[in-house]
């Protein structure tokens, strides 16, 4: 059955790695639906093959057996060279806790990036960029380089990099984990609002309760699978979000 509300779907996901003397079940049979205009949530122990999932769902890695299908479809070759990157480049806006930005690059530049590697005109970068900018509290900081920001600044330049080809799905692996309570919560925030505008689909990967109280919905792993699952009705879902965290944790999944 295929919902036109289903973004991604992924089905009986397994990823085993491989190597001289190894072989790890990085992930096991993972199915489940992400919606459009959803928030995911994914937490899990140390291992429990986080971020495996979100370099499959990124074509940044291929799965082993199972599939993903984008709108209902499954590209044969989303996973290899060309079409791997253009799926990218079309789909999919990453954000990592290290930010990634280039320390060369002005905070403009930065943001710029993805429209540059697609070949948008000069006009349109720069009113893009301006919008971007002016969204993400950064006209102050505009033509700084990454190392005169604080961290919270930093992520905003990363995040603004991530939304500005207005992507359909933003993957993020701990995101705010390098940032204080405060500024964590401006930048969710921020990005619940970006959802909310451009009916985007986020999944993001965390160990931090509070995240995952904007989340619409929280996925548990453990050992490679999805061994629970919250849906929020309200902001203040923070206790049961942290009674099935530390279930987990304390590894009550065998
Ligand atoms: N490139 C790799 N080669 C071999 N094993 C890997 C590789 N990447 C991850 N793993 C293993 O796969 C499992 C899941 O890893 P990962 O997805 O990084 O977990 P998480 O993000 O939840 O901490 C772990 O046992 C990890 O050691
Ligand atoms: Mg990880």
């Amino acid at each position: 059955m295929q919902n036109s509300d289903v973004i991604l779907t992924v089905e009986n996901v397994s990823k085993v790695y491989e190597g001289e003397g190894y072989s790890v079940n990085a992930l096991n049979n993972v199915s489940f639906n992400l919606l459009r205009g959803e928030f995911v949530a994914v937490m899990g122990t140390s291992g429990s093959g986080k971020s495996t999932l979100l370099n499959i769902l990124g074509a940044l890695d291929a799965p082993s057996t199972g599939s993903i299908k984008l709108n209902g479809h499954v590209t044969k070759e989303m996973f290899l060279e060309p079409m791997a990157s253009y799926y990218r480049r079309e789909n999919i806006g990453f954000i990592f806790q290290s930010f990634n930005l280039l320390k060369d690059l002005s905070v403009e530049e930065n943001i710029a990036l993805p429209l540059i590697l697609k070949g948008e005109n000069k006009e349109i970068i720069s009113s893009k960029v301006s919008e971007i900018i002016e969204l993400m509290g950064l006209t102050n900081w505009k033509s700084h380089r990454p190392v005169q920001l604080s961290g919270g600044q930093q992520q905003r330049v990363a995040i603004g990099r991530a939304i500005i080809t207005a992507p359909p799905i933003v993957l993020a692996d701990e995101l705010t984990g390098n940032l204080d309570f405060n500024t964590s919560n401006d930048i969710l925030q921020v990005l619940v609002n970006m959802k909310e505008r451009f009916n985007q689909s986020m999944l993001v990967v965390t160990h931090d309760p509070n995240v995952a109280t904007y989340a619409d919905r929280v996925l548990f792993f453990h050992d490679g699978e999805i061994v629970d699952e919250y849906r929020c009705n309200q902001k203040k879902d923070m206790d049961e979000i942290i009674t099935k965290f530390k279930r987990i944790m304390e590894k009550q999944y065998t």
